[in-house]
């Protein structure tokens, strides 16, 4: 494995079942580190880089291909293994905050909870794909398998938001699994509250976190 070192930063990932709204809680704390004058970049997996977002379709897309477990979870890794080298570990290393969609614990969750992969075997194929790069913090954004999909419109539903209630729980016990694990790294937050409300909880254990790593705000040149 390549045992490239922590490149500075601070790597921040949103995790958790289906409408929990995260991409929404990433722009909004996005925008709020930036008026708090950080240097923030936000992400999203599958996606963020060309190879990416040409994966992405395959993966979410309309079209009902059957797909193996190990092909889903090969194609997801694959994303994620461009993402790495092309995006999140450039921008680590230029000192920024990165806020990502959806990370390795994605994969974990859905295709090792949910599809039922080895999970040690995923494991060891997220750490060679990404060079063992981990985040500093995940946001656990949880809620209730039933209040999540029913914030999802039917008809934008895609492959995975389609699989069964069971599929879903699984991915969300897997999600608690892991934060209780590994409690140094996750945070919990109830996604299920007003969205101003999740949002103020998010900032606040962002805050903490950059504190604790003493992350700085990019400092005014002066005149
Ligand atoms: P996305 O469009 O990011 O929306 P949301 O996260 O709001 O649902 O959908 C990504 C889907 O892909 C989601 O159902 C979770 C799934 N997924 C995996 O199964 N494995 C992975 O490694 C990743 C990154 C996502």
């Amino acid at each position: 494995m390549q045992t490239a070192g922590k490149p500075g930063g601070f790597f921040i990932t949103f995790e958790g079942p289906e409408g929990g709204g995260k991409s929404t809680q990433v722009h909004r704390l996005a925008a709020a580190l930036a008026d708090q004058r950080y240097s923030v970049w936000t992400t999203r997996e599958p996606g963020g880089t060309r190879v990416g977002e040409m994966i992405r379709p395959i993966l979410l897309g309309r079209g009902q291909a059957p797909m193996t477990p190990w092909s889903e979870a090969l194609l997801f890794t694959a994303a994620r293994a461009q993402h790495v080298v092309e995006v999140i570990r450039p921008r680590l290393e230029r000192g920024e905050i990165v806020l990502c969609d959806r990370y390795t614990d994605s994969t974990m969750a859905y295709q090792g909870y949910g599809r039922g992969l080895d999970l040690e075997t995923l494991r060891r194929l997220q750490s060679e794909a990404t060079g063992g790069l981990q985040p500093d913090l995940t946001l656990l954004l949880n809620l209730p398998v039933e209040t999540g999909l029913s914030r999802i419109p039917r008809l934008a539903r895609d492959r995975l938001d389609r699989e069964t209630a069971a599929f879903h729980q699984r991915v969300r016990a897997g999600y608690q699994e892991m934060a209780a694990a590994d409690p140094r790294r996750w945070r919990e937050v109830d996604a299920a509250a007003a969205e101003d409300q999740v949002a103020k909880d998010i900032f606040r254990l962002v805050s903490e976190g950059l504190q604790q790593a003493g992350v700085r705000p990019v400092q005014r040149r002066s005149a």
